[in-house]
């Protein structure tokens, strides 16, 4: 496992890599540097800049420019934001981590304005310096960032804080990726609970439910899905109460290891990418620690049905009907839109376990039509409430990740109407992404407010890696989750 990044103040001087920034209006430009870096006389800093211009620097977003400087240190240049952009700071900050591969040590003297361009900063330094090794079976590894130093150029009042927060929040991330990266024969669902339950902190209580429990007592969603796999399911529930607290959130995350399409087999092509069909329920734990790690005032439970969708004599029919926790039943039309069975179940116990909660989030990489309609990077919210959606939207906007919200069209309702069940588990096939969500709804209360968050695009990235975000798993939704939970617990 990569967990851990280690964040401080202050420089590493000539011995380790050093970050800085630089704008420039428009290629041909004169270039300013955005340094803080305490050792550089005014003849280094015009050295460097004419180094720049030498290397037609043009300073649009994404670019990077790397130079020896006469003492043989590595000199990283990134471009920054024109205008005031944290996310854009973020993402510069990123890109010089993912380009120091083979250093264990750099400091970044980006000079910030203020305590939210230096947390920027900090984020996505930590966040870009992410490389999942561990299956790699050479021995001549490049070494990772292990350790990161910054000088913010100027008195932060909360620094300290910030570092400390960063470094809770990104090793939680890191972990979700590792999760998500991990082959699923490796991560079963089994797996899952023992690497979280490794990485629990003391004021996090676990349980699981096993195959026989969830069998007998009612958790129809999960079985159902899970019993085509050698691999047996699990319901994991994880909670944090801290003593001091007014609010109660609940999260649940979809936990499907490997999504084969079951008896609906999905093609060849693409299948691999399945493994990452468990990035909803890593989200809610990742969170979940992050919050307790942080000893945030309010209440959490985080759910994870976890569930492997295969092929097998023992796996789910189309046209089986299954009975979720609680009692609704479902006829199973096409056993690939298996998550939200295993959300069902889940919804339904988590309402039923913790009274009076002021809000359920469901997190999952629900349905290829969430991709379709607002591409790879942007996740979709929908929910049955607006203030709460527009408190979660306000939350992520800062953390910076990428959410838009989606309806939940009354009229697709009647098209998951089932002649011999309660409900079907498709619909109509244009707007898939709402009828997902709308299915959903049928499992929470009316009067609980809610949140669906389909993330299937953004949680796995399978092209180029860019700004802070890898190649592979992303750890999508923790950051934002995390922030929602810090503004609800002060506001
Ligand atoms: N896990 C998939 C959704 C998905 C697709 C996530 C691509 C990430 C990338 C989900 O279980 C699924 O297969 N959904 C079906 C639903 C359909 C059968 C109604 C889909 O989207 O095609
Ligand atoms: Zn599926
Ligand atoms: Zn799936």
């Amino acid at each position: 496992m990569t967990l851990s990044i280690k964040l401080s103040m202050g420089d590493f001087g000539k011995t380790a890599p050093l970050v800085i920034g630089y704008r420039c209006l428009r290629e041909g430009a004169p270039i300013t540097l955005i340094s803080s870096a305490a050792s550089f006389t005014k003849k280094e800093e015009a050295w460097l800049i004419t180094a720049l211009n030498n290397s037609r620097a043009s300073g649009k977003s994404d670019e990077l420019r790397t130079i020896t400087n006469p003492e043989g240190q590595l000199i990283v240049a990134v471009a920054l934001p024109q205008k005031s952009d944290l996310e854009g700071l973020r993402r510069a900050a990123g890109v010089a981590s993912r380009t120091l591969l083979g250093y264990k040590r750099a400091t970044f003297a980006i000079a910030c304005k203020d305590g939210n361009e230096f947390t920027a900063i900090v984020e996505g330094a930590a966040l870009g310096a992410y490389h999942f090794h561990q299956f790699k079976g050479s021995h001549e590894l490049p070494a990772s960032l292990e350790q990161i130093s910054f000088t913010p150029g100027r008195v932060i009042k909360s620094a300290q804080a910030t570092i400390k927060r960063s470094e809770i929040l990104v090793a939680q991330v890191r972990f979700v990726r590792d999760l998500i990266n991990m082959p699923p024969s490796f991560l079963t669902p089994e797996r899952f609970i023992s690497l979280v339950k490794e990485n629990l902190p003391s004021n996090v209580r676990a349980s699981v439910k096993t195959h026989t429990q969830l069998k007998s007592e009612g958790y129809g969603g999960i079985t159902a899905v899970g019993q085509g796999s050698a691999n047996p399911p699990r319901l994991l529930h994880l909670s944090y109460k801290p003593t001091k607290t007014k609010k109660k959130l609940a999260f649940v995350g979809k936990g499907i290891t490997f999504d084969t399409g079951g008896l609906a087999l999905k093609p060849a092509q693409g299948m691999e990418a399945m493994k990452s069909d468990m990035s909803g329920a890593a989200a809610v734990v990742g969170a979940i620690i992050a919050i307790a790690r942080l000893k945030l005032p309010i209440s959490i439970d985080a759910w994870a049905p976890l569930a492997e969708n295969m092929v097998s004599e023992s796996a789910t029919r189309p046209s089986d009907i299954i009975t979720i926790y609680g009692g609704k039943t479902v006829e199973v039309l096409n056993p690939d839109a298996e998550g939200r069975l295993i959300l069902a179940d889940a919804l339904v116990r988590a309402a039923e376990v913790t009274k009076d909660l002021d809000g359920i989030i469901d997190v999952a990489t629900l349905t290829g039509a969430q991709i379709v309609a607002l591409g790879k990077r942007t996740a979709a919210v929908m929910g049955n409430n607006e203030q709460l959606q527009e408190r979660f939207l306000n939350a992520a906007r800062t953390a910076g990740e990428s959410f838009w919200p989606m309806p939940l069209p009354d009229e697709l309702r009647a098209s998951l109407d089932s002649p011999v069940a309660d409900l079907a588990n498709i619909g109509e096939r244009m707007g898939g992404m709402l009828v997902a969500g709308l299915f959903l709804r049928e499992f929470v209360p009316a009067d609980l407010p809610w949140l669906h968050l389909d993330i299937a695009g953004p949680s796995f990235n399978e092209d180029q890696a860019h700004g802070y975000t890898p190649v592979g798993g992303v750890g999508f939704a923790v950051r934002s989750l995390t922030h929602f939970a810090e503004v609800t617990a002060t506001g």
